[in-house]
Order: C-alpha cells, then sequence, then structure tokens
C-alpha cells in the first residue's frame, strides 16, 4: 500500500484556516450569509470542526429557527465539550426556546469553564429571573457585577429583578448605571432606557418614563416591542414632554398598527395643549361651557390652530377624544360647517379635510354627539340635495357628503349604494369605515354558526344591546410577542406555582362573551400557539371580531351562542377567558357552572367581573339616571351626556366623566352605564360565586406593581394572595385599588355543585 502523499494527510490547510477566520470574523460582524459560506467550506474539508459549526449555530440563531441553531451547537460541542463559548452559545440557544432551566445549566457550565466569563452569570441570573428563583438569580448578577462592575447586560438584568421583587427605585438607579455605561450606539442602550421608562412610572416620574421611552424607540425604531410599550404608558397620561421629538415620536405611534390610538389620546391632547393660548380656549370652554359661541368668537386664532394641527387631525381620525371641552367645540364647530354648507355651499370644499376627520370621530364615538333638531333638518335636506343632484357626485360633492357623514353613518342613508360605486379619493377612508368594512362583516355574520337559538330573556335582553352596540368599538390594538402558557399566565398572576398550571405548548382557549375581538386579539398575543374558540350572543359583535381577526391575520373559531347552552360543546379547554360577561347574565352563578363544567381537569378561568366597591360612582349615575328619567337609547345617552357637559357632573360623578372612563362613546357610555343588567360584587361574593361553580379561587391582578407590593407588605403571610377577606379588607382601605372590573383567577376543584 503506497503512503499517502504529506498534502493529503488530514491537517488544515491554510485555505481551511483562512476561511474559518473569515467565517469568525464575519459573524462577529453581523454578516450571516458570507460566514455561513466560509464556516461551510470548512466543513466540506473538516466536518468537525467545532469553531465552524458554532458559526453556522450563531447563523441560524440569528436567522432561522433556533431549533436548528440547537443541533448545530449540539454538534460544535460534541468536538469541544469544555468550550466555554459554545456552552453559553448552547444557553442562548434554550433560551430563546425558553427552556429556562436548562438554560441556566448551560450559562453556569459556561462560567465554571471559564471563571472570569461575567456575560455567562449575567444570562444564568436572566433564566434563574425569569424561573423566579430570585436567589439563585441575585448571585448569579452579583458574580457578573463582581467581575465587570458596569456590565450593562448585567445591570439590566438585576434591575429587572429588582422590578419584580416590588422595588422600582432600586431598578431605576440600576437601569440608569446601566444606561452611563452603554453610551450611544452600545446595543444595550434601548433595552436600558425602555427598562428605565417602566421603573419610572412605576415610581411616578411619568414625564421622565415617557422621556426615556422615547428615547429607547428613537435609537431601535425597529423595535416593536419599545413602541408598543411607550404607548402603553402613555394610556391615559395627563402630562407629556414638552420637545419637537416627542409630538413627532407621537405623531408616529398613530401610523402603527400593533398600537391602540385610544391609548394615545390624552398624550396627544397634553401636546398640543402646550400651546399657551390653545390651553387657555379649552379651560375658556371647560368653565363656561354654554358661552361656547362667545370663548370661540374671543379666541379664534387659537381655535383655529387647534383644528388645523396635524397631530389633532390625527386623533380626530383615530380615536374617541375623552375630554368634554373639546367635544363641545367640535358640537358646534360641526353645527357651523352645516351652516356653511346652507349658507355659501362653494367655500365648504375648503374644509374638506377638517370634515372628513369629524366624519371620522363621529363615525368612533358611534354619533354620541348632540345634535339639534334644525341639525338634523339640515342634514335631511343635505341628503336630499345629494340624492338627487349629480349622479356621479361631481364638483363640491366630497365635503357635503362627508359632512352628512359626520352626523349619520353613511351606510344608514339612500346614498350608500351609489357611493359605493364612486371613486372619490378624498373620502377613501371614510367610505371604507363607513361602507366596505360594515358590509364586510354582514358578510362575514352570514357565514356564522349558530349554536341555539337563544331563549333566556335576560340573555336576549343583553343580546339586543349588543347588537345595537357591539362592544367595544376597537380599530387596532396593542399586540405584544406571545409567550409559552405557563410563563404567560405566570406574568399575570406571578405568585402562581408552575406546577398549577396547565402544561402545554397548545393551549385550547375558550373566550366566553368576545364581544368585537379585542380581548380574543389580547389572548393570541398572550399565549403561544393558542387555539380560540370565541363565543358571544351577538351577531353583529361577531361579525366585527371577524373582520378584525382576518386583518390581524389570526386563526379563530367563531361561534353565536348563549354561555347558558355551551353545556352542548365536546371541547374542554386549558384555559377559558371570560372579561366582563357574566355579570351581565341573569344569574351568574349558572353562567360559570357551565363555563367551569368546560375546563380540562387542571384548567384556570380567568375573569373579569365587577366591583361593588370601585363601581360606587357608577351606582350614582344610574341613580341620577333614574332621577332625571333618561331613556336607554341613543337620544337618552346625548341628552345625559350634554346634561353632564354643560352643567357639569356632580363631585360623586366625577370618575364617570374622566377621560379614562368608558364615557366617550355611544357603545361604551350604554355599557358603562345603561346596561340592561349588570351584577356587582365584593371579594367575600366572589369566593362564594366561585365556590358554588365548583372553582378555587388563585388571586387577584394588580393594575399597578406597586400596588401589589404594598399589598404584599401590608399581609406578609404566605397565602395572603389567596385570601379573599384580606384583599377584600385591603380594597376597602383603597377603593381605586382593583379599578371597577376585577381581573381574577381560577381554577376548577370539584364537581359545580
Ligand atoms: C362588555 S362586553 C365584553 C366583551 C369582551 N369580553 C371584551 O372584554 O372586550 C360583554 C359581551 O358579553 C356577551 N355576553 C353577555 N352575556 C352573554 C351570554 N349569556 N352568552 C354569551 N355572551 C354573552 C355580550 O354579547 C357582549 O358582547
Amino acid at each position: 500500500m503506497s503512503r499517502q502523499p504529506p498534502h493529503l494527510l488530514h491537517r488544515p490547510s491554510a485555505q481551511v484556516m483562512s476561511d474559518l477566520q473569515r467565517a469568525v470574523a464575519l459573524v462577529n460582524g453581523g454578516q450571516w450569509r458570507q460566514a455561513q459560506i466560509h464556516a461551510q467550506r470548512v466543513l466540506a474539508v473538516t466536518p468537525k470542526d467545532s469553531s465552524a459549526l458554532n458559526v453556522l449555530g450563531t447563523v441560524a440563531m440569528n436567522t432561522g429557527p433556533v431549533d436548528d441553531a440547537l443541533v448545530w451547537f449540539e454538534r460544535a460541542a460534541a468536538g469541544q465539550p469544555r468550550n466555554p463559548f459554545i456552552q453559553f452559545n448552547l444557553g442562548e440557544a434554550h433560551r430563546r426556546l425558553h427552556a429556562y432551566p436548562t438554560a441556566a445549566k448551560f450559562f453556569q457550565r459556561a462560567a465554571v469553564l471559564k471563571p472570569d466569563f461575567a456575560e455567562a452569570h449575567a444570562a444564568a441570573g436572566d433564566a434563574f429571573r425569569i424561573m423566579r428563583q430570585g436567589v439563585h438569580a441575585e448571585r448569579s448578577y452579583q458574580a457578573a457585577l463582581r467581575l465587570s462592575p458596569t456590565l450593562p447586560g448585567a445591570l439590566s438584568g438585576y434591575g429587572l429583578l429588582a422590578l419584580q421583587n416590588g422595588d422600582p427605585s432600586l431598578a431605576a438607579s440600576r437601569f440608569e448605571t446601566g444606561c452611563v455605561n452603554a453610551p450611544v450606539g452600545h446595543p444595550m442602550r434601548p433595552v436600558l432606557l425602555a427598562n428605565l421608562g417602566v421603573a419610572l412610572l412605576q415610581i411616578g416620574q411619568g414625564l421622565q418614563a415617557f422621556d426615556v421611552l422615547a428615547q429607547a424607540v428613537d435609537i431601535a425604531p425597529g423595535d416593536d416591542e419599545h413602541w408598543r410599550r411607550l404607548a402603553g404608558a402613555l394610556r391615559h397620561t395627563r402630562v407629556a414632554p414638552a420637545t419637537p421629538a416627542f409630538r413627532d415620536v407621537l405623531c408616529r405611534l398613530f401610523e402603527r398598527t400593533d398600537v391602540n390610538p385610544r391609548n394615545l389620546a390624552t398624550a396627544a391632547l397634553a401636546v398640543i395643549r402646550q400651546d399657551a393660548e390653545i390651553d387657555d380656549l379649552l379651560n375658556a370652554v371647560a368653565a363656561e361651557p354654554r358661552a361656547l359661541t362667545r370663548t370661540l368668537e374671543e379666541k379664534s386664532d387659537a381655535a383655529s390652530r387647534f383644528v388645523q394641527d396635524p397631530l389633532f387631525r390625527s386623533l380626530l381620525a383615530s380615536a374617541p377624544i375623552p375630554n368634554a371641552a373639546v367635544e363641545l367645540l367640535l358640537v358646534q364647530l360641526r353645527a357651523d360647517l352645516l351652516a356653511i354648507a346652507n349658507d355659501e355651499p362653494a367655500s365648504l370644499e375648503e374644509e374638506l379635510g377638517l370634515i372628513v376627520a369629524i366624519a371620522r370621530q363621529a363615525f368612533l364615538n358611534e354619533y354620541v354627539y348632540f345634535a339639534s333638531a334644525e341639525e338634523q333638518s339640515r342634514v335631511d335636506s343635505l341628503i336630499a340635495q345629494l340624492e338627487h343632484g349629480d349622479p356621479e357626485f361631481g364638483a363640491g360633492a366630497a365635503a357635503r357628503i362627508a359632512l352628512v357623514a359626520a352626523y349619520r353613518p353613511l351606510a344608514s342613508t339612500p346614498l350608500s349604494s351609489r357611493l359605493q360605486a364612486v371613486d372619490l379619493p378624498a373620502l377613501a377612508d371614510l367610505l371604507r369605515e363607513q361602507l366596505t368594512e360594515p358590509a364586510e362583516e354582514a358578510r362575514l355574520r352570514s357565514t356564522l354558526p349558530l349554536l341555539k337559538p337563544m331563549v333566556d330573556s335576560i340573555s336576549i335582553a343583553v343580546q339586543q344591546q349588543y347588537e345595537e352596540n357591539p362592544y367595544p368599538r376597537w380599530t387596532r390594538c396593542g399586540l405584544g410577542a406571545p409567550l409559552p402558557f405557563r410563563e404567560a399566565v405566570q406574568a399575570a398572576l406571578p405568585e402562581l406555582a408552575t406546577r398549577e398550571i396547565p402544561e402545554t405548548d397548545a393551549p385550547q382557549v375558550l373566550v366566553a362573551g368576545c364581544g368585537t375581538g379585542l380581548e380574543t386579539l389580547r389572548v393570541t398575543s398572550t399565549y403561544r400557539n393558542a387555539s380560540i374558540l370565541a363565543v358571544d350572543l351577538s351577531g353583529a359583535s361577531l361579525g366585527y371580531a371577524m373582520r378584525k381577526s382576518r386583518e390581524y391575520g389570526i386563526e379563530v373559531e367563531h361561534l353565536q351562542a348563549d354561555i347558558l347552552d355551551l353545556t352542548a360543546l365536546s371541547q374542554r379547554f386549558d384555559l377559558i377567558d371570560s372579561f366582563g360577561v357574566i355579570h351581565h347574565m341573569a344569574e351568574p352563578v349558572r353562567g360559570l357552572k357551565v363555563l367551569s363544567g368546560l375546563l380540562k381537569p387542571q384548567g384556570l378561568i380567568f375573569l373579569g367581573l365587577y366591583s361593588e366597591i370601585g363601581r360606587r360612582a357608577v351606582v350614582e349615575a344610574r341613580r341620577h339616571i333614574a332621577h332625571g328619567q333618561y331613556a336607554n337609547s341613543a337620544e337618552g345617552i346625548r341628552a345625559l351626556r350634554r346634561e353632564l357637559m354643560l352643567a357639569g357632573a356632580p363631585a360623586q360623578l366625577q370618575s364617570v366623566v374622566s377621560p379614562a372612563s368608558d364615557f366617550w362613546t355611544l357603545s361604551d357610555c350604554r355599557d358603562l352605564l345603561f346596561h340592561v343588567e349588570e351584577h356587582r360584587f365584593t371579594l367575600p361574593q366572589i369566593g362564594e360565586l366561585l365556590d358554588s361553580a365548583g372553582l378555587e379561587f388563585l388571586g387577584v391582578q394588580f393594575g399597578h406593581q406597586a400596588d401589589r407590593t404594598r399589598y404584599r407588605a401590608e399581609n406578609r403571610s404566605s397565602d395572603s394572595m389567596r385570601d379573599l377577606r384580606r384583599l377584600h379588607l385591603h380594597e376597602m382601605k383603597h377603593p381605586e385599588i382593583f379599578g371597577d372590573t376585577y381581573r381574577l383567577w381560577a381554577r376548577r376543584t370539584k364537581a359545580p355543585k
């Protein structure tokens, strides 16, 4: 047998070495495709080269499914079992697969193999923190910071641990130190800024929080999470940073499809009111609502700046505006525009953009604005003119059509079929919202299966209400990245032990009383791989929900049914989500028993139930409504709202007319104040209700982390989070703590009584 010539012996050639060095340099520079080519060249010659396999794993982790990365890293580790960087990468791949115990093991092994590997200690800390193993997490972060006191990743994780432990001040100081050590250009800076924003919010430093959250989106505009966090933080704020950069960020937020524009409304008003004269105008309208015309004459410059403001125009077209002064001003403006249409129609077209925006606002709030009999008859004339005028809707028609749409939904007018065929680009959004989308809902609704005709008289009355006013009327919603089931449940209820949550990668979820689908979208963006059955009484609500789930590309099975009839279902669920529903049933306990019977043995139920304590102002308002004999109709609702706006709401009703209240659209206001059936509960009563339905109380969500921390501090016993009596006493002391709706968790204990 002849000996092989020396150059064919298995030894890395210069070419292989050079390819390997290139591959490593390229992967470190984030040039995935090129790195992959060079690593594959190395493997063609030396198929077990651990460094090349590690490069391919890194490429896969950044570009492809993480499972692929895991395979590469495992092969790399087989060749070099003591390489700490490969162990670290294995940990990272497991972390991304949410396999935290395994991830922690690999990170710790990396740290043992290379004791000065601060990043590995920090990453182990992150895995322990997510597993809520606080002591291990603390130890790992401290080890990381001993080795590298300014390591931004460790400071970020250590700050998150402080947040988890209910200490936002400590968290903020850690994030701040992290920011100092992650200067502009550092990849951790946006994350640290966003985390700092969250901590600052929790310690009540809203303005600073918005400022740093806005910086985070500015630096990393491609990270959707930062935008959503900022939008969530802005919900109901009354203050906003006074900088052009913040105004710009807010305008961009209005354009996003993963942000609910209703969360931006008060922030937009706060920014617009930074113009002192506009602020003065709105204050004057609020102080003397009956002197509105005089105020508008005196402050006409501010008024015209206000309605021309592009941010105001975005708000007008995207979200109901929760402010009485603005509403009164718009009601007047709409009436003035109608008068112009009558007296000097030629000049109306100049205001087309404004009229379209007002019409979009009117459609969003379901025509909750007050209109006089004179205005209504003028609108009738306008419709008649358009109906009998130019069949092509020629010059000047667009503004008049938009004006009609500012008073009535176009689909309800005799113009509707002709309008579907015309090409009026200035009205494109308006016609889509008022004609195309409702037609699509009606079509989808006709395909909807009905389990059984409703027979319960209260269910029929409730159905009727939501057929007339589907709730909530929403346009865009805040989507997030869904988590594995257990992790997602623990994010809502941190004290729930992992073993108490069904172990499933694909939870079966029933949304019982899904309304218009907003809650369903929340479910899909909370629980990874959820398959969803969404049920409601109201066909109109379900039509809306079906259109929206299609728009967001989400697969949901919809069914029209009374919860009372769901005993006919054979499917069983890991989770039932029923928010704001069973308190509208004649006998909530009957509904809850049905739902309880649909749970898998370990299944969980998430309920939104009205709080007797949190809804005290609503009870007062209902008394006021009965006393004033306001009818449960669109007219009655408009009359009540007008009275409260012109005469001012009595002190005990202030929270009902606050920006955060459901006061600003017709369906919201009907749901809040005029519901045909409403039960409210105290926490002890909820205990009895759950017990009767064979359910065990697992906990209630606190709106703010700080509230939860305070409760824990005042109630140190280990079971205090499940102690309804203590929670009740706490709510009596702090009546706002759970808002007007409890967010409760329970599970099945025994067969329903
Ligand atoms: C206040 S809305 C809440 C909608 C949705 N859960 C949300 O949070 O956005 C109440 C919904 O429950 C539905 N509902 C009330 N009673 C019901 C019943 N007996 N069976 C099915 N749905 C019911 C109503 O039709 C309505 O859409």
